[in-house]
């Protein structure tokens, strides 16, 4: 797959194993100077150490950063720590910064490249099905200020993407799970058939409310090789909605399917509820405000809450009140002239963007 940009094209690589092919990759991107490994601390020392040791083994200078798991980390404290590293290591303008995490690494360690001496090329390597589904590819970069999240940031865009499924195995199950709601998400969005298969496999397999484990399974290599396809073919549609718009000014607000309530959601439950868990919420909530608009059925909406159960997903909207998710959805960042533009299904495989919903409609969707 590739990613065509104003600022560049490259490659995004989804398969087992991927990371071991790091080395041999490097020269076709003309990456030859010193490398700077940027690891979550949860997984320096499984992934990041035997990856720098193979770097080292094909010539490679590497530097390896580990990073205190979580949100946290994506402070300007954090930042000024990677900036101060690799200054004070010696930095040159071709060397290049590797991102071996999830979503919180790719953004630190990819705003670190995009700024130091005004830019350094930079490698995603996402290890959370989130962040391979989402983060890793698109080039935005940032992290947190104190008075609001992801407010410092820029547009930077990597020059490879590198996801390991394989890096997946160790993944908490709850962390792999929020991963499926953006990958059934893409489905709904822009790919049909991508919806088709998540619904054969999990039939296949007998999951129903509340699937098994983490939904992946080491030892079975059937499996692993089955999901591992779904979630690169998943990964293509933000491929493709990216480089039909690069700079979310159309086609990428499509990608925020169910997260005007998500988000909503996410920060009424102070953050108790992870991402995706919000998101698998709010595309149950906007589904059933598209089915009031007539643009969808009850099929539609019934087809895609039976799929994300059995991915492990809750759909039910807890009990907040209206009025403060509807004053939430309002600080929404897709809102103009102050109406929300709502990402609504018609159909799998299709939405379309509404600004006109009645409020009273909205409630009614809202408590249902
Ligand atoms: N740049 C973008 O376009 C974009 C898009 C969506 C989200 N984000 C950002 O991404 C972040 C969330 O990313 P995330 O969900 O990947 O969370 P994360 O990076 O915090 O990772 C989740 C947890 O999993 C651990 N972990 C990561 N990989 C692991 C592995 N393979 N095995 C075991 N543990 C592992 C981490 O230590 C962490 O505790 C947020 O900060 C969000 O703002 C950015």
């Amino acid at each position: 797959m590739i990613v065509t940009t104003t600022a560049a094209s490259y490659p995004v690589v989804v398969e087992s194993g991927a990371l071991a092919s790091l080395p041999e990759r490097l020269p076709a991107l003309g990456l030859r100077g010193a490398l700077w490994l940027v690891c979550d601390g949860a997984v320096a020392e499984r992934y990041g150490a035997p990856l720098a040791a193979r770097l080292r083994a094909a010539g490679h200078t590497v530097h390896v950063f580990s990073v205190p798991p979580g949100d946290a980390s994506k402070s300007p404290a954090q930042l000024a720590e990677l900036h101060t590293w690799m200054i004070s290591g010696g930095v040159e303008r071709r060397d290049a910064v590797l991102a071996l995490g999830g979503g919180v690494v790719g953004d630190l360690a990819g705003f670190a490249a995009a700024t130091i001496l005004r830019g350094v090329a930079v490698v995603q390597m996402p290890t959370t099905l989130l962040s391979m589904v989402d983060a890793a590819v698109g080039g935005k970069t940032g992290i947190n200020h104190p008075l609001g999240k992801n407010l410092i940031g820029a547009f930077h865009q990597p020059r490879l993407v590198l996801a390991d499924t394989d890096t997946l195995s160790s993944l908490p199950p709850r962390a792999l799970r929020e991963g499926w709601a953006e990958v059934i998400k893409h489905g709904v969005i822009r790919d049909a058939a991508l919806f088709e298969d998540l619904e054969r496999l999990a039939e296949g397999r007998g999951w129903s409310a509340q699937a098994p484990g983490g939904l992946w399974d080491a030892g079975d290599a059937g499996l692993t090789a089955q999901l591992s396809e779904l979630i690169r073919r998943a990964v293509a549609v933000k491929v493709e909605v990216v480089s039909i718009d690069e700079f979310e000014q159309g086609e990428r607000i499509t990608l925020n399917y169910g997260h005007t309530v998500g988000h909503a959601v996410e920060q009424l439950s102070q953050y108790g509820l992870l991402h995706g868990e919000a998101v698998a919420v709010g595309m149950h909530a906007e589904a059933r405000i598209a089915q009031l608009m007539d643009m969808c059925d009850g099929d539609m909406v019934g087809r895609q809450a039976a799929l994300l159960h059995a991915y492990g997903l809750e759909t039910a909207l807890p009990a907040y009140d209206v009025d403060a998710i509807l004053a939430l959805a309002m600080r929404d960042k897709k809102v103009q002239a102050k109406k929300i533009r709502w990402v609504l299904p018609a159909s799998v495989g299709a939405v379309r963007v509404r600004d006109d919903v009645p409020e009273g409609l909205l409630r009614r969707a809202l408590h249902a």
